[in-house]
C-alpha cells in the first residue's frame, strides 16, 4: 500500500512475500511490476518512468505492465495492490463519490496488523478505552469479502475530543465497522453529517505467516473522508482528522505490545472477526 501522492516517482513497496515497484505511468495510471529487472535482474526501485512502462536503470530496457501478475487501483487517496486474479471486492465506503478523501503519513506500531483489526470489532474496549456506551446490542453481517459491525453510542469521556464529539453529534453517534482483510473502515454518521476513516494494515514483511496469528509490527495508513459538500471544508478535514486520531491514538497506547491468545477470547464480533481473517485466501500474507 503507498499513498497516492507519492507516486511522483517509482516507490517500491513489499506485497504479499514479493518486494514490487509502483509507479505512475504517462497516462497517469498506477501501475506495479515485480522489483526485479526480468532482463539480468536489476532492481527497478532505480528505474525511470518511460510512457507506461518503467525503464530499468542497467540497460534501459523497459518493463511494461502487460504481463505483470499485479493490479493496481487507487481510491481514498490510497494504492491498493491485489494480485490479477484476486476477485474479492475492494475496500469502499457507501457513496464513496460524495467523500473527499485527505491521507497523512502512515503509523507504524508496535502490534501485530491482524490485532489491530481485530480492535475494530471488540465492543468491551469501547468503553474502557474510548468512553463510549452503547445504546442497543451491535448488529454483525457478512458480505463477500467483507465482514459489519454496526452501533450507536453515546459518548461517556471527558477528554477535549471527546466533549467535542458530543457536541457535534448530539451525544449520539452511528458506527459502522467494515472488515476487508487487512483494511478497516469507519463510518460515522453523526445525523446531520457523515465521516469516514479508512485504516490499512500492511504486514512488515518479516512477520508475515500463512498459519499462525501474525506477530511483529505494521504499519498503518490512514485516509480520512468528509463530505465534498461540506462549509468550511479543511476545517471539517483537520477536525475529523483530529477527533479520529485522538480515538486511534487511544488504541495505539493499549494495543502496543500486546500477545493475542486467542482461545482467550469471550467477545462475539471479536471472535466473528478472528474467524474472518483466518478463511481469508492469502491468510497473514495480503499487503
Ligand atoms: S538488467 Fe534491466 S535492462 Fe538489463
Ligand atoms: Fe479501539
Amino acid at each position: 500500500m503507498a499513498r497516492s501522492i507519492e507516486l511522483t516517482k517509482p516507490r517500491t513497496v513489499n506485497f504479499a512475500g514479493s518486494e514490487l515497484v509502483l509507479f505512475r505511468g504517462a497516462d497517469g495510471v498506477a501501475r506495479a511490476v515485480d522489483a526485479w529487472c526480468p532482463h539480468m535482474g536489476a532492481h527497478l526501485g532505480q528505474g525511470t518512468v518511460q510512457g507506461n512502462a518503467l525503464r530499468c536503470a542497467l540497460h534501459h530496457h523497459e518493463v511494461g505492465c502487460a504481463h505483470s501478475p499485479w493490479k493496481v487501483e487507487e481510491r481514498f487517496g490510497l494504492v491498493f495492490v491485489t494480485r490479477r486474479d484476486h476477485t474479492a471486492p475492494l475496500p469502499d465506503v457507501t457513496n464513496r463519490d460524495d467523500f473527499h478523501f485527505t491521507t497523512s503519513a502512515p503509523v507504524e506500531i508496535d502490534v501485530p496488523w491482524a490485532n489491530f483489526v481485530l480492535n475494530g470489532f471488540d465492543l468491551p474496549h469501547l468503553e474502557a478505552v474510548h468512553h463510549r456506551a452503547l445504546l442497543k446490542p451491535a448488529t454483525i453481517t457478512h458480505d463477500v469479502g467483507c465482514m459489519r459491525l454496526e452501533y450507536e453510542t453515546r459518548i461517556t469521556g471527558r477528554g477535549p475530543s471527546d466533549l467535542m464529539m458530543k457536541l457535534l453529534s448530539r451525544n449520539h453517534v452511528r458506527a459502522r465497522m467494515s472488515c476487508f482483510g487487512t483494511v478497516g473502515i469507519v463510518e460515522a454518521n453523526l445525523g446531520w453529517t457523515r465521516s469516514a476513516l479508512i485504516c490499512g494494515v500492511s504486514p512488515r514483511p518479516e512477520t508475515q505467516s500463512n498459519e499462525a496469528w501474525p506477530t511483529g509490527h505494521s504499519r498503518t495508513w490512514l485516509s480520512f473522508g468528509v463530505p465534498k459538500n461540506s462549509l468550511a471544508p479543511r476545517l471539517r478535514a483537520a477536525m475529523t482528522k483530529w477527533l479520529y486520531l485522538a480515538f486511534l491514538s487511544r488504541d495505539f497506547v493499549v494495543l502496543r505490545k500486546q500477545r493475542l491468545t486467542l482461545a482467550n477470547v469471550d467477545d462475539e464480533s471479536t471472535l466473528a472477526v478472528a474467524d474472518f481473517l483466518t478463511s481469508l485466501e492469502d491468510w497473514g500474507r495480503e499487503g
